[in-house]
């Protein structure tokens, strides 16, 4: 029996399908590489000495993820696939919804067809919105504040009406907060598409010499030092969270939803000091306007993942951005060079359908 991973090739996917496979899970890729490479999943299986099966395939097209399916004895999906670019989710809605909604639609069609109901889903802390009470729990009012966050509001409620029409779905909603890191090994971690948005790439740029300075934005919110403050969390801790969320929906029918983060905050000047101190490189900074959207302090109660999942943070920010700077060293341009067709890499364990 094998895990369907939609969006497996991607920055939290391929974390979590190496965890999926030093835990003896069987693991099967669905991803159309709009955002990702396939190294990244050439390099798991080197990491890990196990086999993936990749489909190079868009949810869109449901003829050829019914092929999947059928091809397949697949127990339970693990669905990472979506856009997730605020900006750009606000110029191109119609392409967002489409995208993420419409690709879980299909998605869930083709499961119900084979009769899969087990899902765990990639969902976020920005369901919370402007939410100003913190630390915030899953009880904490939902709203959105641009399409990409609409459209995980929209999917999570999409999954409740499913399983009220139907008790057998057994479906986790993983609320991560700011996943930042990579594997330990620098062999894998995040690769954004040009200019990074969010602020721990963004560090690593500047700190590697790609970029020149970095732009805080804000400094009168009302924090310790004035800039915002989030709750980062490892990478390798949240794919950890995805096989104790999978543990549950095998266990349990029902729709429930989890906060992953640490539960604890930090702002932008202490990130950038805790990158300073374990690279031991500058990281100049300028104080700019506040970005349109941000909120001063967004942090999670976890303790509900605690309680039901037996799922805790364990990584501290000193080692989230060691490993995010020991990736960012190792890969200046992340996978860029390695184009995703070539033979040279080539990886008789990573099996190309
Ligand atoms: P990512 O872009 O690295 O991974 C997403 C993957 O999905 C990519 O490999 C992309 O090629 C693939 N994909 C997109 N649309 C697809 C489609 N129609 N068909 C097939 N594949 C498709 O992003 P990530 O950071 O790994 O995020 C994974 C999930 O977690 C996303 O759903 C994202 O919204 C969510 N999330 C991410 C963060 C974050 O800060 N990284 C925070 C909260 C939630
Ligand atoms: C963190 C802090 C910024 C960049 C976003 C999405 C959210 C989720 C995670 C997917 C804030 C400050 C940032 C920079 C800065 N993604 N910052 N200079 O905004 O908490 O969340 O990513 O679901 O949906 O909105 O993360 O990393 O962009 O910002 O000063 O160049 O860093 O103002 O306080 P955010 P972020």
């Amino acid at each position: 029996m094998a895990i369907l991973v939609t969006g497996g090739a991607g920055y939290i996917g391929s974390h979590t399908c190496l965890e999926l496979l030093n835990a003896g899970h069987e693991v099967i890729v669905v991803d159309n590489l709009s955002n990702s490479s396939i190294e990244s999943l050439r390099r798991v299986s080197e990491l890990t000495g196990k086999t993936i099966k990749f489909y190079q395939v868009d949810l869109l097209n449901k003829e050829k993820l019914d092929t999947v399916f059928g091809q397949n004895n697949i127990e339970a999906v693990i669905h990472f696939a979506g856009l997730k670019a605020v900006g750009e989710s606000v110029e191109i809605p119609l392409f967002y919804y489409h995208n993420n909604i419409g690709g879980t639609i299909i998605l869930c069609e083709v499961m119900k067809k084979y009769g899969i109901k087990r899902m765990v889903f990639s969902s976020s802390a920005t369901v919370y919105g402007m939410s100003e009470t913190t630390p915030i729990t899953e009880n904490s009012p939902l709203s959105a504040t641009n399409p990409y966050g609409r459209s995980k509001l929209i999917i999570e409620e999409i999954l409740n009406d499913l399983y009220v029409s139907d008790n057998s779905w057994s479906i986790a909603v993983l609320r991560y907060f700011n996943p930042i890191g990579a594997h330990k090994s620098g062999r894998i971690g995040e690769d954004p598409n040009g200019v990074p948005n969010n602020l721990m790439p963004y560090i690593s740029q500047v700190a590697v010499g790609r970029l020149k300075e970095l732009s805080v934005y804000g400094n009168d919110y009302l924090t310790l030092d004035g800039t915002g403050v989030r709750d980062y969390i490892h990478v390798e801790d949240l794919a950890r969270g995805h096989l104790k969320a999978l543990k549950k929906i095998m266990a349990d029918s029902g729709v429930e939803a989890y906060n992953l983060g640490t539960g604890q905050g930090y702002s932008v000047l202490e990130m950038v000091s805790a990158f300073e101190r374990v690279s031991g490189k500058l990281v100049p900074y300028r104080i700019r306007d506040r970005r349109p959207g941000d909120i001063g302090i967004c942090y999670s109660d976890p303790t509900k993942a605690e309680r039901e999942l037996g799922w805790v943070a364990e990584k501290g920010i000193e080692e989230m951005c060691l490993d995010a700077w020991r990736w960012q060293l190792s890969n200046p341009n992340g996978y860029q060079e390695l184009s995703n067709t070539s033979s040279e890499f080539e990886n008789p364990r990573l099996i190309v359908m």
